[in-house]
Order: structure tokens, then sequence, then C-alpha cells
């Protein structure tokens, strides 16, 4: 065992991989090196851990330590190296121990990469141990170096994480030269998660929103040590401690700063020869800075994967590194009166803030960042916990990202003569109805009613709804093919290939023979009957005055013209002209819903038709559309009627384009409509797109009984929400005490039918809008289930032979 002439020479030999096993421990004068196809590796007595050369690229080489599992072939896990930042070439570079008792790592040109400085009378050996710390000693058995000392990106069980040392992460998967998030002691004896970026840092964990007790920490224990125990509990001298999901004996932990940011405990799965994870720091990966550079934006995709993306006008600086952010694609002078702000909603970008101004209005707000130069733009947020907005206009743009749960909102600065082209970008972003609480309710609602607390409370469950808007991009629908706009956006035209247009005031003006027309009055704005000069004849709502920028205007517009589907109502321009804002749609011939309700045009196929075709539509916002949107005010006044009595559901997506006026702060308004509105409006409760399946049972109900929910099923009159729930209980009442299914079926349903429709089919309908009804939300079928129920009846009752063609 004496002579290393044998190692080197075994270490020459055909099965290298067993032949060097034998290699505990290396003596002075002894050089392992790297030699085409061979390599001299160390490994510990148990044989859990080995040191050698480790390729990191082509003929790139480091010194390291790793898991001999799992078993060659898959990647090692490499635990610790010596000159991560600076690899070696893989020919004749080596690992020397020399008899001064310096180790040291030459590279092929003879340079001295690294050493460990340490110098010995005595002789001096290097052993691997089996905790897999590299331990170098003298023959009195003093330690003079070891690499537990000097950790890299892992700490392993019994290595302990001091005053002077640090965990930073690898540059990427692939990369593993110094990255830029570190763990580490800070000044106040707390044990942080940094970003120390390209030219920023940050610290990101504790959660930097929260002083040191609020998050369990504690400053006062100055020994600043932390340690991971072979059980699985890793625990700092600041109070943090923490277990690990499987903790107990355990053959191997390990505990790594990621590239991506977050720590991880690992422990290894024998039957799987995996590792798992069985804790982590960060639950939320858009919470760790940096990773997207400025001017960028972290968002979640499906699943908890995060991505990153410029923000509109910006470009990526460099094309395989987001690291270096997003650089803008436009100049912006210092005067105020070139720049206009976009909308980015649910975006937060933490820090760099010019100051925090609370109380501002949305226009003092603005109006300071207009006024200071380097002001990139503001956020804008009304806090729930004690009814003031707050502004803070950023001198930068980082760590942003973009949550449904976050209460605030980005106004983008950007010049206003191409703040046009940028509205297609807010495609990616959610609409939903219940934004802000700033959408509307119907006129009906009594004045008397709108007390502080029933606003606060209406609106808070507006934000909670947020909370519940996930699946963000849940299904690229077909739609999403990204038309970009063309030169003739500057003219202010957007000439897409569907005809989708930008119309002049005065243009409307004509079509609709000034506005004389009125077919229809709804939230937000009144409908006009026009005609194109092309003939076709159009509805076009004139929305009621709103303080919206036309950035975000067209943004939203920009959105709902890519909604497309045959039960949904198609809009075919707009106008957004100084005060101006109108919706240009298709017209349709039967108008709405409620105005053939009485009528005996809509016999039984129709009103199943109907039924099937907003369920349908529904379920294509809800799910399958690019953005996932909620109706929030399914009625029959909203679903339309074509020339062939295929309903189209209209008035969906506007929500945002209604009533945002900060300034008044009226927040009393809630989108619904009395009698169709689901109990979580009411009851403060989540807003999902079951709010649209309670509305659309409510509808279905109204359409089979031919009773409006609001009218009163008896005689006696009393105002308030028990109303619905009135129709909803008679049918259900009626369906109860039945005994035979006819006879139920003929008390409730419409007498204008005279008897005509088939009654398994009802059943079934009546049945499925019961469903809907339900008080308990996730008692209620979702509305492709609901397209699902019905199809399949009408699917069965074809094979039945007695089915109607629908
Ligand atoms: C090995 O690592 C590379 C990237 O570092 C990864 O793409 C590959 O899937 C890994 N292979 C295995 C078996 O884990
Ligand atoms: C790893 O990242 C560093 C720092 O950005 C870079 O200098 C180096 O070239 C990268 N190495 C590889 C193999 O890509
Ligand atoms: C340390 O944390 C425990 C709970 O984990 C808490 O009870 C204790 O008060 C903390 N100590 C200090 C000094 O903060
Ligand atoms: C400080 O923390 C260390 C390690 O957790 C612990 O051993 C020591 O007792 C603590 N000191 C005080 C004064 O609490
Ligand atoms: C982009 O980043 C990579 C990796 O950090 C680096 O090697 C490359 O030189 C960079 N390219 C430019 C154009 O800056
Ligand atoms: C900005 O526009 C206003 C009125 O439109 C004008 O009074 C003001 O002088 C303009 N400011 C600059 C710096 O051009
Ligand atoms: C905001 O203004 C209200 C009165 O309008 C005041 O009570 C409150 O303290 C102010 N909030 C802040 C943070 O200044």
């Amino acid at each position: 065992m004496d002579s290393p002439v044998l190692f080197l020479l075994l270490s020459l030999s055909f099965s290298l991989w067993f032949s060097s096993s034998s290699l505990e421990t290396i003596h002075e004068g002894t050089s392992l090196s790297l030699i085409e196809k061979s390599e001299d590796i160390l490994i510990s007595p148990d044989g859990v851990f080995s040191s050698g050369f480790y390729s990191v690229g082509y003929n790139a080489y480091c010194y390291a330590i790793w898991f001999n599992k799992p078993s060659r072939g898959k990647n090692l896990t490499v635990i610790w190296m010596a000159n991560r930042d600076e690899p070696v070439n893989g020919r004749s570079s080596k690992l020397s121990l020399l008899k001064s008792g310096n180790l040291i790592l030459t590279d092929a040109g003879k340079f001295t990469i690294w050493e460990t400085n340490t110098q010995s009378l005595s002789s001096v050996h290097l052993s691997l141990y089996n905790t897999g710390n590299l331990v170098l000693q003298n023959m009195e058995g003093v330690t003079l170096w070891e690499s537990f000392d000097f950790p890299t990106d892992t700490l392993l069980p019994q290595q302990l994480l001091t005053r002077n040392t640090r965990l930073v992460s690898s540059r990427s998967q692939t990369n593993h030269s110094s990255g830029f998030y570190k763990l580490f002691f800070d000044k106040d004896n707390l044990l942080r998660l940094l970003y120390d970026g390209l030219e920023v840092s940050n610290v990101y964990w504790p959660d930097p929103g929260l002083v040191s007790w609020d998050a369990g920490r504690s400053t006062y224990n100055s020994s600043r040590i932390a340690v991971l125990d072979t059980f699985g509990k890793f625990s700092s001298s600041d109070n943090f401690t923490v277990m690990a999901a499987d903790y107990g004996p355990k053959l191997h932990r390990r505990l790594k700063i990621d590239y991506d940011g977050d720590v991880r405990l690992y422990s290894w799965d024998e039957e799987g020869e995996t590792w798992f994870v069985s804790w982590q720091a960060i639950q939320k990966p858009c919470k760790i800075y940096g990773i997207c550079g400025a001017n960028s934006l972290c968002s979640y995709i499906v699943g908890s994967d995060r991505k990153c993306s410029c923000l509109p006008g910006f470009k990526m600086k460099n094309l395989t590194d987001w690291s270096y952010g997003c650089e803008p694609e436009f100049h912006l002078s210092c005067n105020r009166n070139e720049s206009s702000f976009l909308l980015l909603p649910s975006v937060e970008f933490f820090g760099y803030d010019y100051g925090f101004f609370p109380n501002y209005t949305f226009d003092q707000c603005k109006n300071l960042c207009l006024q200071l130069c380097n002001c990139k733009g503001f956020q804008f947020k009304f806090s729930q916990d004690d009814g003031f907005s707050k502004c803070f206009p950023k001198t930068l743009l980082l760590n942003g990202y973009r949550s449904p749960d976050f209460p605030g909102d980005l106004y983008l600065r950007l010049p206003k003569r191409n703040l046009f082209s940028y509205a297609d970008y807010i495609q990616h972003f959610t609409l939903v109805c219940s934004s802000k609480g700033t959408v509307q309710l119907d006129r009906t609602y009594k004045r008397s009613r709108e007390n502080g607390i029933v606003k606060f409370m209406l609106w808070f469950a507006c934000g909670v709804g947020g909370l519940e808007i996930i699946c963000i991009f849940l299904v690229w629908c077909l739609l999403s093919r990204t038309e970009q706009t063309s030169d003739a956006d500057k003219q202010g035209y957007l000439v897409a290939v569907t005809g989708f247009r930008r119309f002049t005031y005065v243009e409307l003006k004509k079509a609709t023979k000034d506005f004389n027309e009125e077919i229809g009055r709804g939230a937000g704005g009144i409908v006009y009957k026009g005609v194109l000069p092309d003939d076709r004849a159009v509805a076009i709502k004139r929305l009621n005055e709103l303080n919206q920028g036309e950035g975000e205007f067209l943004a939203e517009v920009s959105i709902i013209r890519r909604i497309n589907h045959m039960n949904l109502i198609e809009m075919w321009g707009y106008c957004a002209e100084g005060k101006h804002r109108l919706l240009v749609y298709e017209y349709m011939e039967y108008g709405s819903l409620a105005q053939n309700l009485s009528s005996r045009a809509l016999d039984w196929k129709k009103r199943f038709h109907i039924a099937a075709g907003t369920a349908k539509g529904l379920a294509y916002l809800h799910e399958e559309c690019l953005e996932w949107i909620l109706h929030c005010d399914v009625k029959p006044q909203n679903i339309l009627l074509d020339s062939n009595y295929q309903p189209k559901v209209a008035d969906f997506g506007l929500s945002k384009l209604q009533n945002r006026n900060f300034e008044n702060a009226s927040f009393s308004r809630i989108r619904g409509t009395r009698g169709y509105m689901a109990p979580e409006w009411v009851f403060n409760l989540p807003i999902t797109s079951k709010v649209d399946v309670y509305s659309y049972g409510i509808v279905v109900l109204e359409m089979v009984t031919g009773k409006g929910p609001t009218k009163g099923v008896h005689a006696t009159d009393c105002g308030g929400e028990i109303e619905p729930k009135r129709l909803v209980a008679w049918v259900r009442e009626k369906r109860n005490v039945a005994t035979a299914m006819a006879s139920w079926l003929e008390k409730i349903v419409d007498p204008l039918l005279g008897g005509n429709y088939e009654k398994d089919k009802m059943e079934i309908l009546v049945t499925v809008a019961l469903q809907c009804v339900e008080e308990e939300k996730n008692a209620r079928p979702s509305m492709s289930q609901v397209v699902e129920m019905l199809l399949r009846q009408e699917i069965d009752s074809h094979s039945d032979g007695h089915g109607v063609n629908l």
C-alpha cells in the first residue's frame, strides 16, 4: 500500500473502476491525474463517495467529490468542487500532494489552478471519509485542510455552515460555475438567501417584507452556525429549524442551493435509485428574485414551473440567458406628453421605488410618475387591510412577477406613439370579472343597500376570487396565433385578417343614424342598432364614460376579439376617440332570449338547443379559450339569438372595460343581476367559474318553466336575494313530492310549450339545471360537464330513434 507507483499503474489498467476502488488514501508525492479514458479516483471506505476529475464540458474538468449513486451511466450527484470556476484541461492536468504538504491542482499548461496552501514538516495524506469530507492530515493526525470547510453548493449531514462559509448555487443546470444565489449568515446573524446578480443584489428569504421575529428568527445568537443532522433536521443559530418530511434514520441526505435559487433538502431513495425533495425553502418559485433579470416578468405556468417573459416593448438582452433581463426597444424622452401607460394586471415589481405614496389617487400617482424622468412605471394597489390606495413609482423594474393573488397592478410607462402596438401583449393576462371589484351591479340594485360594509365585502369577495384563478394558461386554444400588428397600427388601424377594425366615431354615428335606434341597455352602456356602409347590420355598444386610457382599452379589446366561438357573440371592431369608447358587434336578428321567452316561436327543440349552445359558449370561455374568463352576468338578456335561433352569449370580457374609476372609489358595483347571482356574491365567498354555472342553471329553469326568477313564483313580493331560491325551491319541491315523472314535469313546464316536449330529455335538462343551482359551489358541475350531460342525452335519444335533430 505504500507505493504510489502501484496506484498510477493500476489506474492505467484495463478495469479502472474496480482497480481504483482500492484508493482510499493518497500520500505525499502522489499525483492523481486524468488520462484519456481513465481516471484516478479516491473512494471513501464505505464506497459511498468518490473524488476525482469530473467532466464539466468538452475537455474541461473539475476536481470534485460525488456520490457513487446513482450508479454510473446516470448523472452523478456532485457535492463539492475544488475549481468550479476554472475547469482544467483534460490532458495531463493533475492533483498533486507535494512533499511540502500542499495539495495543488495543475492545469495542462502547468499553471496551479487551485491549492490548499497547506504546509507540514511531517508527511501528509489525503483521505475521503465516509461523511463525504475530503481531509488532508499529517502524521500526527492534525487536520490541515478539509473540504467541509469550503462548501460549494451542497451541505452534507454534520457539515457546519458557519460565519465563514456560504453555499453558492451553480450557474445553471449544466454549468457548474458559481451562480448568483447564496445561502449565508448575514451581518445581523440571520441565515438568508441572497440573489447577488449582475447588477443588483436582493435578499429574498426570509421574506424581506417580514421582520426577523415575524419570520421566526432571532438575531441575538451570534454564533452563526447551521447544521443538518443525519435524521433530517436542519437548524441554525438564528432559531430557524426545519425537519425533513421523512424525518428519521435515512442513509443519505444533502442540502443544496439549486441553480434556480431554491434551497432543497434531498433524501436518497434506495429502491428508486433517485433523490427526492424532503423540504424546500421556497414554495412559489417567482418569489425567488433575479432569475428573469430586469424588465421581465416571472409567471407560473401549469404546475409550479415558472417562466420568464419580457415586458411589452422590451426584448431579451442575451438570448441564451434570462439573468441579463430585457432592454427597451424604444426611446422615451422626458417629455411627459410623450408617455403613456399600459396596464399589467396582477403584476408586482419588488423594490426600487422612488418612494411610497399612500392615499394617492390613480391620477396623482400617474402624474407623479410622469414628472419623474426616470420613472419606469408605477405600481398602484388598493389595500384591503386599511382601505387606502398605495402608489409606488418605480425607478427600476426588477424582480417582477405575475400572480393572480397579487392585489395590485403595474402601469408600465411606454411611448405614447406606439402604445397601440403593445396592446396584443396583454393577451397573456387573465381577465376575470372579479378583478378590482369595479364591476357592474345591475341597475335594479337598491341604492340604500350600498352601505360601506357591503361595498367592502363585495370588493373583498372579488379580491379573493382572484386567488382561484390559477390556470392562466390552461389551454392555448387555436386562436393563439400571434397576429403581429402592422404599420397600419401607427395610423391607428388594426386591420386583421378577420376584418376586425377600428372605426371612427363619425362612422359609427352615421351607421346608427346618430344613435337613434336603441336595442338594449345593460351594465356599462347602451346598445344601438346600426348598418355599416357595406350593409352589414351591427349592434353598437356605447360604453358609459370611463376614465380609462386608450392603451388599457385597446388591450382589453384585443383580448375580446380573439375569443371566437359559434356560441359567443363576435366583435367586429371598436372605436376609441377622446372620451368615446364603442364596441361593434354582429347583429342578432332575434334579439335576446329574454325578448323571446314569452313567444310561441320558442318551441321545445329550440329551447333545448339554446340551453346546450349557451352551455358550450360558457364552457369555452371558462376552459378552452386563451384566457380564463368568467362571464359573471349570465342572464336571458345576454343570450342573443341569430336568424337560426342559434344562441350566442354576449357581454363577456367587458368587466374591465366598464367603470374603472378609482377616483370615485366606487367599489359598490358588482357584476351580476339580481335573480341570477350565485350566493357567493352575497356571502362574501371566493368567486369562481361556478358563479356562471349558477346563473346558467337559473336561466335554464326560467326557459323550462317560463317563470322569471325575480318575478316571483307566487304573487307575494319580498325583495332581496331570496327570490331566485324561490324558483329553485319551487321546482325542487314539485320534483320531490311527485311520484311519477310525468306528473311533476307537467306541473313545472311552461304552459306555452303545450305539452310538446320529450319527457326524458326534459327531465335531464331540469336535473342538470338543479345541479347547477346548488348552494354549495363545489356541488355544481362545471360548464363542460353540463355540455357533456346534455349532449350525452342527445346522443342517447338519437340511438333510441326518437331524438330531435339539433
Ligand atoms: C443528466 O443531466 C442532463 C442535464 O444536466 C439532463 O438533461 C439529463 O436528463 C440528465 N440525465 C439523467 C439520467 O438524469
Ligand atoms: C458558465 O457560466 C460562466 C459564467 O457566466 C461562463 O463564463 C462560462 O463560459 C459558462 N460555461 C459553460 C461551459 O457554458
Ligand atoms: C425559537 O422558535 C421557537 C419555535 O420554533 C419559539 O418558541 C422560540 O420562542 C424561538 N426563540 C427565539 C429566541 O426567538
Ligand atoms: C446559539 O446557537 C447555537 C447553535 O444553535 C446553540 O448551540 C447555542 O446554545 C445558542 N446560544 C445561545 C446563547 O442561545
Ligand atoms: C450570453 O450569455 C452566455 C452565458 O452566460 C455567455 O456565454 C454569452 O457570451 C452571452 N452572450 C452575449 C451576446 O452577451
Ligand atoms: C404638454 O402638453 C400641454 C397641453 O397639451 C402643454 O401645455 C405643455 O406645454 C406640453 N408640455 C411639454 C413639455 O411639451
Ligand atoms: C389616508 O387618508 C385617510 C383619510 O382620508 C386617513 O385617515 C389615513 O390615515 C390616510 N392614510 C395614510 C397612510 O396616510
